[in-house]
């Protein structure tokens, strides 16, 4: 099996997000998937122009020239798209979306209705399965909403499944440096390697698995203190 990460964090290796990424495929590598991982922000990647010319020029390529096609022959033979992200203003990040415009190249420029009537990209190249990975500031689960439901818009119109979606509220925690709290995250790390063991042997992850990564590290109550500590103590400097 083979998994592709597309890592849509600003800080990339340095993120939150790569905290959970790294994790994740580590676990996928034990149970015998080959995996990549490829960081948006060590990329070049412009703009969809909207020209189309990969649908109707003969070569069916982008006409411009970035690292986009070398992430697309890095994506070939994925069963498994993983689109990680933190979460910016409520969705996802900007870079995310300037490479997902691009895979434009992907899509069928033929139209067909699904089940429920809806129209859809013409399957023509097997499309992976997805799983999202997102982390957020705020405490509360509510707010990977737009997200969630962004990932099964995507994966309708590309006419795959989500298989997994995995979200860390209180985010900012995951490179937190102290000490009580390296148990917890430590803890929360373990499963997602286990959910990473799992999609590779079961393409799904278990309820119990689900359960471990939906549970915040500490108390909203003492997180929002420490994040108002923090926001205190940077603009005393
Ligand atoms: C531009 C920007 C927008 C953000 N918007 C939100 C938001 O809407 N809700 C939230 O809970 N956190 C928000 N955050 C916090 C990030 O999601 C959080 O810090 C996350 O851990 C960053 O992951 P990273 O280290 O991989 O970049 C935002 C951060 C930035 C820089």
């Amino acid at each position: 099996m083979k998994i592709v990460a597309i890592n849509g964090s600003h800080k990339g290796k340095a993120g939150n997000t790569n905290i959970m990424v790294t994790a994740f495929l580590n676990g996928a590598q034990t149970a015998g998937a080959e995996t990549v991982n490829i960081f948006l922000d060590e990329k070049e990647i412009k703009h969809c122009r909207a020209c189309k010319a990969c649908w109707f020029n003969s070569s069916e390529r982008c006409v411009i020239k970035d690292d986009m096609a070398e992430i697309i022959s890095l994506m070939e033979g994925a069963d498994i798209l993983i689109l990680a992200t933190p979460l910016y203003f409520d969705n996802i990040s900007s870079m995310l979306n300037v490479f997902m415009d691009r895979l434009m190249v992907k899509a069928s420029p033929y139209w067909e209705k699904d089940k429920d009537g809806e129209c859809r990209h013409l399957t023509t190249h097997l499309f992976p399965k997805l799983i999202m990975i997102s982390n957020c500031g705020y405490p509360e689960r509510s707010h990977f909403q737009v997200i969630s439901h962004w990932m099964r818009r995507v994966a309708r119109n590309m006419s795959t499944e989500v298989i997994g979606e995995i979200y860390a509220s209180q985010g900012t925690l995951l490179s937190n440096k102290v000490e009580e709290l390296r148990p917890i995250i430590s803890k929360y790390l373990q499963g997602l390697e286990k959910a990473g063991r799992e999609i590779v042997t079961d393409m799904r992850l278990s309820e119990g698995t689900k359960k471990l990564l939906e549970q915040n590290f500490i108390s909203d109550e003492i997180y929002i203190q420490e994040v108002k500590k923090f926001a205190d103590n940077m603009l005393k400097k």
